[in-house]
Order: structure tokens, then C-alpha cells, then sequence
């Protein structure tokens, strides 16, 4: 609590300097305050110190735990590992990519996402799985179950490199989507990378080479060793 009191004075101090000391730099808070200019709903101050903190936090323990969720996956999968190393090594970011997404749709960092319903609703009107929710009621709506839906994804035991990304809600769904869903996208496979191009990469003997989250939500160590 005493860090985000520190992090939101920190952010309320530089977006007054940069307002008092105005700059032409790309730069995220730069873009918002040219929104801000341009009367955009939720781009007051508060507004960008709040959407600035959602990026943070978005981004860095998220990004760490899904590379680490990935790799545990591919460890538990030599075969799966093999087509990753091989196309690490030929620089061909398409497949290291796609082996990563699979590896999350068995391994997600998020398996539901939730919400509270404002008002009694129904869901799924008028089809077998309708259910009538209360106001009030917390549903949890399952997008690791989602991603083996036989309806919908073809063989979803299978573990295949050739599905569409379009078969990953591995960053939500609709509305609220993650919007740091291109970024992952791009660096992800680049953290990833440099790793599995080295040669027998396996886990660490032991408790070491299993996922340490140390009680928090966020792995912590994770100890791998390869070849050199
Ligand atoms: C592997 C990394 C990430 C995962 C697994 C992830 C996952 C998700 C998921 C599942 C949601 C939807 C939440 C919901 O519907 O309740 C979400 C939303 C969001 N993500 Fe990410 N995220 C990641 C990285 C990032 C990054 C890099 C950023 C920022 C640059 C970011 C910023 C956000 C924000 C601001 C939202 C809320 C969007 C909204 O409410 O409209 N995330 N993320």
C-alpha cells in the first residue's frame, strides 16, 4: 500500500511537470495528453495516472509469468520442445511463437476472467447452456475450459503449431481484451527465444527446476540449465 501511495505521487508529479514543461516526444503520456486536449472521456489527469498504473501492472509481472507458464509447458513436452529449439535456431519466430500460445492454451496465466453482475441477467439466451445470473453473483467465465470447447477448436487435446490465432483467448475476450495482447505477441517469443536455441535445455534437478511462486501469484525462480 505504501508503494502504490509512492507510485501515485510519482505519476501525479510527472504529469504536472510534463503539463508545465510541455515536449513533442512519442511517448505514451504525451499521446494521452493530446487526448486529454481533445476532451476524450477518462483522459484527465486522473484518468492517465490510472491508465499509466494499468500498464505497469499489466505489463511486467504478466509478461514474466506467462513466459515461465510457457516454458514449464514445453519442458513437460519434448517433442513440442524439439520443433521450438529447431525453429529458434532458424530464426523463424512464426513457429517458436505459435509452439508458445499452444503451451499457454494448456498452461494459461489466466484461466477464467471475472466479473460481478450489476443486474439479474441471462446468459447464452435460448441455447442448451442459458443460465440465469443474480445480481450481485461473481462469474467466473472460463476461457482455459473455452479453449477446449469441441465445438470449436478442432481436436483441442491435440498439441498442434498450426492454429489460428483467433483460437487463443489467452488475453481475454471481447470488450476488456488485454490491450497488451500485440505486445505479447512480440515479446514473448523474443524473452523465449535466446533460451530455447540452447542445445538440451531441461529443467534443473529437483525442486529448483519446478516453478517457484513463493506463496504469491508470480513465479519467482525458475531454474533451467542447457549445453554449452
Ligand atoms: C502475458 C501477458 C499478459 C496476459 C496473460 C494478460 C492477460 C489479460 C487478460 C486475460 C485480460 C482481460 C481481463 C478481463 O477481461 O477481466 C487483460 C486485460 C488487460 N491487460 Fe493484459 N495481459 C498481459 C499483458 C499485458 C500488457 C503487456 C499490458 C500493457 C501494456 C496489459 C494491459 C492490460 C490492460 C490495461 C487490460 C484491461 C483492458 C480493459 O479492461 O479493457 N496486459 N490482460
Amino acid at each position: 500500500m505504501r508503494y502504490a501511495a509512492e507510485m501515485r505521487s510519482y505519476l501525479d508529479k510527472v504529469i504536472a511537470d510534463l503539463k508545465a514543461n510541455p515536449s513533442t516526444d512519442p511517448t505514451i503520456l504525451n499521446r494521452m495528453l493530446e487526448l486529454q486536449s481533445a476532451d476524450t472521456p477518462g483522459m484527465d489527469d486522473l484518468g492517465i495516472r490510472n491508465n499509466i498504473l494499468g500498464l505497469l501492472i499489466g505489463a511486467i509481472p504478466t509478461i514474466s509469468k506467462a513466459s515461465c507458464f510457457a516454458l514449464d509447458e514445453l519442458l513437460n513436452r519434448p517433442d513440442a520442445l524439439k520443433v521450438a529449439h529447431e525453429a529458434a535456431l532458424r530464426g523463424d519466430h512464426q513457429v517458436v511463437a505459435n509452439t508458445i500460445w499452444e503451451c499457454l492454451r494448456f498452461n494459461p496465466h489466466n484461466p477464467v476472467v471475472y466479473r460481478r453482475a450489476t443486474r439479474d441477467t441471462v446468459v447464452a439466451q435460448s441455447t442448451l447452456r442459458q443460465v440465469k445470473i443474480k445480481e450481485g453473483t461473481m462469474v467466473f467465465a472460463a476461457t482455459f475450459s473455452a479453449m477446449f470447447d469441441s465445438l470449436v477448436i478442432d481436436k483441442p487435446n491435440e498439441f498442434r503449431t498450426d492454429r489460428s490465432w483467433e483460437t487463443y483467448i489467452i488475453w481475454g475476450y471481447g470488450m476488456h481484451t488485454c490491450i497488451g495482447a500485440q505486445i505479447n505477441m512480440a515479446v514473448i517469443p523474443a524473452i523465449l527465444t535466446p533460451l530455447l536455441k540452447q542445445k538440451n535445455l531441461r529443467r534443473t534437478k529437483g525442486a529448483a527446476g519446478q516453478i517457484d511462486s513463493n506463496g504469491t501469484p508470480h513465479p519467482e525462480h525458475f531454474h533451467v540449465e542447457f549445453d554449452t
